[in-house]
């Protein structure tokens, strides 16, 4: 090709087509695992986080447990739910996430939905990432018998 400048608005042109076909691909596929910074791929076929923090105990029977990883920039929208795209029951086995239990399929009235339930879906609202923050305000708050650490 002799004209240079047209030469690189073609390879731009190109480049940028095969960014469109990539995004297209992830589109379709719905699920990006290469998104997250953390994730590394370890082995052909399986995909998982590294281990960021030890779980922390629990205090008592049914509390959601902590969040044992960094949540930043994870969004939940209508349309997209970075939670459930490691943790949702489609994806667990590839991303090594334990899977939501099935507790988060029971919508209001103790029916069984054959996906996380409204009242389940904004995963924050009962999860939340740990930390060993000294207490805002003192209490006198024990453990539930056997658990805690
Ligand atoms: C990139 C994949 C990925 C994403 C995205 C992700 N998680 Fe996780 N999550 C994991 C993995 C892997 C573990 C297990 C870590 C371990 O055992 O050390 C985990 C552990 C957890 C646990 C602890 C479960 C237990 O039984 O103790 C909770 C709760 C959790 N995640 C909630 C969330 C929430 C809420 C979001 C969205 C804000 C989220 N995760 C997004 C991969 C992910
Ligand atoms: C209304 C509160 C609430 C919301 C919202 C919620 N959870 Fe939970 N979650 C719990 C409770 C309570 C438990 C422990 C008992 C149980 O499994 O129901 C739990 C357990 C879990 C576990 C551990 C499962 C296991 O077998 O040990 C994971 C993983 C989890 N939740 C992920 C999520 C994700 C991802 C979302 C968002 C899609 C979410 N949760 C939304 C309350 C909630």
């Amino acid at each position: 090709m002799k004209n240079p400048v047209l030469k690189k608005t073609l390879s731009r042109w190109v480049a940028s087509m095969a960014f469109v076909v990539s995004s297209l691909v992830w589109a379709a596929n719905g699920v990006d695992l290469n998104q997250s910074p953390e994730v590394s791929s370890a082995s052909e076929g399986s995909i998982h986080i590294p281990k960021e923090q030890e779980k922390m105990a629990l205090n008592y029977v049914n509390q959601p447990p902590m969040i044992p990883h960094s949540v930043e920039g994870y969004q939940i929208t209508t349309n997209t739910n970075r939670c459930l795209q490691c943790h949702g029951v489609e994806n667990y086995r590839t991303t090594g996430a334990p899977r939501v239990s099935p507790t988060h399929f029971m919508d209001a009235t103790g029916k069984v939905l054959g996906e996380v339930a409204p009242n389940r879906y904004f995963c924050l609202q009962c999860h939340v990432p740990q930390s060993d923050a000294a207490p805002i305000i003192e209490n006198t708050f024990t453990p539930s018998k056997g658990f805690g650490k």
